[in-house]
């Protein structure tokens, strides 16, 4: 049997034994010659009509493509029109093909919604470029596991990214028919990863038979195995979702050869795991008309009516989906202040944007300090040093290295681990690299380090940082 079907019966297991009777199907099967008389009696011999369904959806799972389409058809024949819709999508094709009807979006809606994937944001721009890539990526995941890192700094749109991409029916059908799964991850110790573990298979194990339930896994030991038998065995071909990785070793308990797609500020928060590996940044911001969509959405105006303001807002903070979301909240509510919110984002006030909202951090500096944050305490001052830099001006590491009076090799080493966590940008096109920062980063950490930074350290690299340029 086709791996697509087995998984949905498996998948739907528990709701086939809690409702068919089985005599009734069994006799449109052996008619088909997909199970014989000698079977049906093994089936019919069990004690409750439960154990019988049971039996036979046990036996189904042993037989071959043709076997799951005579079930489905008597799944069709005996009105069972609920389960049939279910068992729909794991037909085998070309069969499936035919039948399909435009019942895909309600298979979307089921997939992602039974797997916690969060709705769209209320104001909501497409970016199809960068779905499109994700998408790419994950079709690559269709005959072996692997994983998709979708990474770029704070508030870029991952998060809202990874749920976009699998809003996708062709692509749940055909790659992803046993489910999918999203768990919240972000900064967590042992026994909170613990507990985040825990309540993924009691998710998981929701839709199981009874029998084939678990205590919950006690350690992260237990809890990996207790992840393996539900991903290989349970949920063939399914995609876990792990949004907002900070620690590498959270990585190792879902180490088990599933699908994942990730989420993270960490370029290479997935060197240390197993398995195939593929990448996408989400580097840049909006462009202008999506940015610009956005704030017209928020103050429900039209895109060319919009004043002067909303231009340079979207200038000034180079298309951020996070930045622009923020303010458009804040105008929904006052409509009146765009000069006071332009005039915030230029003064670099990003406490006085901030709104309460789905995203987990409210205001800006929040999301960017927490980045810094996790830095080792050396670095976190190396970077505070970053605040020379210039807006839209490069850097080779040998400026850094004479700021930081550290070997080339050694200052090499620490912006590389910069880059990987989008806290900096390289430009890898020229040789030697050059790095920058984004705008809103340099503003942070001006904002952030105005006491400590004297103006005779921006006097003493700004010239040297546009001479080597
Ligand atoms: N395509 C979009 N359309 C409209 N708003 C968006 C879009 N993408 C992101 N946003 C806004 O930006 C905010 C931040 O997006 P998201 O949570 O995806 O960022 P992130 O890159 O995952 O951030 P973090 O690194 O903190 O996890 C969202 O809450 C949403 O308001
Ligand atoms: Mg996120």
């Amino acid at each position: 049997m086709e791996e697509q079907a087995r998984s949905c019966l498996l998948r739907f297991r528990h709701k086939l034994v809690q409702d068919i009777k089985p005599t009734y199907l069994m006799d449109h099967m052996i008619s088909d010659d997909v199970i014989t008389v000698d079977e049906e009696e093994r089936v019919r011999t069990q004690p409750t009509r439960k154990d019988q369904a049971a039996a036979l959806v046990e036996l189904l799972l042993r037989k071959d493509n043709r076997s799951y389409i005579s079930f489905y058809n008597a799944l069709v024949k005996e009105a069972y029109d609920d389960l049939a819709n279910l068992l729909h999508a794991g037909l085998p094709t070309p069969y499936g093909e035919n039948l399909w009807d435009g019942r895909e979006d309600l298979l979307t809606l089921a997939f992602t919604v039974e797997g916690g994937v969060p709705q769209r944001p209320v104001v909501f721009v497409s970016r199809p470029e960068l779905v499109n890539r994700v998408q790419e990526k994950l079709y690559q995941l269709h005959k072996i596991s692997g994983w998709v890192t979708i990474f770029g700094m704070a508030g870029s749109g991952k998060s809202v990214l990874a749920s976009e991409a699998v809003r996708h029916h062709g692509l749940i059908e055909e790659v992803f028919p046993g489910g999918i799964h999203w768990l919240s991850i972000g900064q967590l110790d042992k026994p909170g990863l613990l507990v985040k573990v825990q309540s993924l298979c009691f998710r998981l194990e929701q839709s199981l038979d009874a029998q084939s339930r678990h205590r919950p896994p006690s350690s992260l030991d237990e809890a990996k195995e207790c992840l393996r038998f539900l991903m290989l065995r349970k949920y063939p071909r399914s995609l876990l979702i792990l949004d907002d990785i900070w620690d590498s070793t959270v990585l190792k308990v879902f180490d088990v050869h599933c699908r994942v797609l990730l989420t993270s500020r960490n370029k290479s928060i997935a060197d240390s795991v197993s398995g195939s590996k593929h990448e996408v940044e989400v580097e840049s911001g909006l462009d202008d008309k999506k940015a610009l969509e956005i704030l017209a959405l928020y103050t429900k105006t039209e895109l060319k009516k919009l004043p002067t303001e909303a231009h340079s807002i979207v200038r000034e903070c180079k298309g951020s989906p996070l930045v622009l979301s923020l303010i458009g909240a804040l105008l929904k509510e006052k409509p009146n202040r765009w000069p006071y919110y332009l005039r915030q984002l230029q003064q670099k006030q990003f406490k006085r944007i901030r709104k309460s909202s789905s995203y987990d951090y409210d205001a800006l500096d929040q999301a960017m300090a927490a980045s810094i944050e996790v830095l080792p305490e050396e670095h976190q001052e190396l970077y505070k040093d970053l605040t020379v830099l210039e807006k839209d001006v490069k850097i080779p590491a040998k400026v850094l290295s004479v700021l930081w009076d550290l070997e080339l090799e050694e200052v090499e080493d620490i912006l590389h681990e910069f880059v990987n966590k989008s806290l900096l940008f390289v430009d890898s096109h020229n040789k030697p690299h050059l790095y920058y920062l984004h705008d809103l980063q340099l503003d942070f950490l001006l904002e952030q380090n105005r006491d400590q930074i004297g103006e005779c350290a921006r006097a003493a690299c700004a010239p040297c940082a546009r001479a080597s340029y």
